[in-house]
């Protein structure tokens, strides 16, 4: 199941996804100049993150590692769990993507345009999905994430607010086709930002729709470095958050009858699955009313309170 297929999955993300894209006219509409890129901003190529402590005796030492830019106003901006936005809240310069009901900065938005004028060319139509999202979005997805899928799974593919590209309003989320995407977007000045088998490296699910613009000349540095994400060309990390100190001590309970897994709470929502009796499951903490999520196996979901002691 894909993001925007889970997306649409909730009742309460369905009412989200209306806020993403249908939101007010742009508070700046003036276009914010195209940035500088600092020519030592970026390091020329991806270096192993160790190197043997013998390295350092010898003339090959490491060069040493690139400054970070944290300016979200510049293209080159690193943003991830470990590098938030300064300040958390920030709110770039936004104007409106023609034809869309979305907004990215300036930059970004033309890059974006002239791609996907180049795809038409090519008999390709590319469809935004996904732009800006301020903090309070992010934030109410990652609620609407948790209630649904609980946090480990919510923490996998949505980014705590204050920490997600879509809220520099330099990220695009893409409908399908991907692939044209996978072959052009660098040409464009966009990278592939979660690939697949970085999870661990990104700290999220592969996203083939997710496409950070980086600018057309840093986008073919990085593409050249052959760096695979954002964090090892920069040599820095993205830790996925510790859980709380509460999820690990959480309390388990036993059911007391067949009782349905739900994907929400209330006999409403789809069955995931109907977990015997005597199975354990372990409660995530959520509850509504006499509904508790609860975690099964690698599934979260609801179930009554009424059959679990
Ligand atoms: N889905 C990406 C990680 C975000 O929420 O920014
Ligand atoms: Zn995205």
């Amino acid at each position: 199941m894909t993001f925007a297929n889970r997306l649409a999955a909730t009742a309460a993300a369905l009412t989200l996804v209306a806020g993403l894209g249908l939101g007010a006219a742009p508070a700046q509409a003036a276009p914010v100049t195209a940035p500088a890129m600092p020519a030592t901003a970026l390091p020329g190529t991806a270096l192993p993150a160790q190197v043997p402590a013998s390295s350092a005796v010898v003339s090959t030492a490491r060069k040493p590692a690139p400054r970070i830019p944290r300016n979200p106003r510049k293209a080159d901006v690193l943003v991830n769990r470990n590098y938030p936005l300064v300040p958390k809240g920030f709110t770039p310069r936004l104007v409106r993507v023609p034809g869309t009901s979305f907004r990215l900065q300036a930059p970004a938005a033309t890059a974006y345009r002239t791609m996907v004028a180049a795809a038409r060319k090519d008999g390709v139509r590319i469809r935004l999905t996904s732009a800006y999202r301020s903090y309070a979005t992010q934030r109410s997805l990652m609620t609407s994430y948790t209630r649904a899928y609980g946090s480990r799974y919510a923490r996998s593919v949505v980014a705590p607010a204050g920490t997600s590209e879509h809220q520099t309003g330099l990220a695009v989320d893409v409908g399908a086709p991907r692939s044209w995407m996978a072959r052009h977007a660098a040409t464009y000045g966009f990278i592939l930002r979660y690939p697949k088998g970085q999870e661990r490296v990104t700290g999220y699910r592969y996203e083939p729709w997710h496409y950070r613009y980086l600018g057309p000349a840093a986008a073919k540095r990085y593409t050249a470095s052959k760096a695979r994400t954002l964090e090892a060309y920069y040599r820095a990390t993205s830790r996925p958050a510790a859980p709380k100190a509460a999820a690990s001590k959480q309390a388990t309970r036993r059911t007391t009858a067949n009782v349905n897994l739900r994907r929400g709470a209330g006999t409403s929502h789809r069955i995931i699955t109907t977990v015997r009796r005597g199975s354990t499951v372990r409660l995530t903490g959520q509850r509504s009313g006499v509904w508790n999520q609860v975690r099964y196996g690698s599934r979260t979901g609801w179930m009554s309170s009424r059959y679990l002691r």
